[in-house]
């Protein structure tokens, strides 16, 4: 049998502590995936738990948010059945009184002293204006009463009709009004149609001096038509503007441009159930600029 050289042994040791060494690392890169492994699992497990933690939340945030919304929507419905209700039901003592009122006034004009006819015209005027309050009061609750009928309504048609509607203000105010071709939108054609007659309507009746100027036009929005009914009337003040789609506001004096102030709060309560806008600008060269947003369907 052949021995093994001395150099050979050398080698054989060097192998074998090679192989030790391999077998070490091996084992420790085993140890740190091992424990890498583990890490990663307990990281795992941290995250579900802190994922269904916040799942929780949402959810809960979410039913708070649907309870309030729930809630809004009942006190909102209370109110305008109360508003209804109330506004409808006192409108036949309220008209028996103006009509007591103006026999009073017919009756006895003249036969009492001047102080009492000056009390009986006052009383006749707040129970006329009463009226007019009431009967936007009534009309403001009917909106929200009605379901929304949305279909394909033709915008020039509509402001054809608005024009036909208001063609004696139109005709008394000596207006002009441009329209550029429209647009059909999805709406409620009866409620939009309200919209376009009462801004018209204030387009005319909010002249200065010069015969009112009314331009109708329509742009494009992303997902959105939006109308624009721009005037060069007496126009609103940036500080007023906001004030102006308020119930019953009316920011110029009554005297000279009469109304409830009730139009704009119709308008405003229809293009929001429409999930639209409605905002007014002043325009710089005078006269106001409203405009109102119906979102495609
Ligand atoms: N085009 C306009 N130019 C200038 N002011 C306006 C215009 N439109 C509305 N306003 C102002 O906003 C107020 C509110 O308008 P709104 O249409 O609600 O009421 P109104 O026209 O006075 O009465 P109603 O429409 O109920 O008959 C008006 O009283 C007026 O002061
Ligand atoms: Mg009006």
């Amino acid at each position: 049998m052949k021995g093994f050289a001395t150099e050979d042994l050398g080698e054989v040791d060097r192998l074998q502590a090679g192989l030790d060494r391999e077998r070490l690392a091996r084992r420790e890169a085993e140890r740190v995936a091992e424990s890498s492994q583990r890490e990663l699992l307990r990281l795992q497990a941290g995250r579900a738990l802190e994922r269904q933690r916040f799942e929780l939340e949402l959810r809960r945030a979410h039913a708070e948010i649907e309870e309030a919304v729930a809630e809004f929507a009942r006190s909102n419905q209370e109110l305008e059945a109360f508003a209804y209700v109330a506004s409808h039901d006192l409108r036949e003592p309220l008209r028996s009184m103006a009509v007591f009122i103006q026999l009073l006034a017919r009756r006895y004009e003249g036969q009492l002293d001047e102080r009492a006819d000056e009390y009986i015209a006052f009383a006749v005027e707040a129970a006329t204006r009463m009226q007019s309050l009431i009967d936007g009061l009534l009309k403001y609750s009917q909106v929200g009463r009605r379901q929304l009928e949305r279909g394909p309504v033709d915008l020039g048609s509509l402001v054809i009709q608005a024009q036909q509607s208001l063609a004696q203000a139109i005709e008394d105010a000596d207006a002009r009004i441009e329209v550029d071709p429209l647009p059909t939108v999805h709406a409620d054609r009866v409620q939009l149609g309200q919209v376009v007659t009462n801004l018209l309507a204030n387009a005319v009746k909010f002249h200065g001096d010069a015969p009112p100027l009314v331009h109708v036009c329509a742009e494009r929005r992303p997902g959105a038509w939006r109308i624009l009914v721009e005037d060069n009337g007496i126009g609103i003040s940036p500080e007023q503007a906001p004030r102006v789609f308020e119930m019953f506001m009316r920011v110029h004096a009554r005297e000279q441009y009469p109304g409830t102030g009730i139009g704009l709060a119709i308008c405003q309560k229809i293009i929001e159930r429409h999930r639209g806008a409605l905002e007014v600008e002043p325009l710089a060269e005078g006269g106001s600029r409203f405009s109102f947003t119906i979102p495609d369907p």
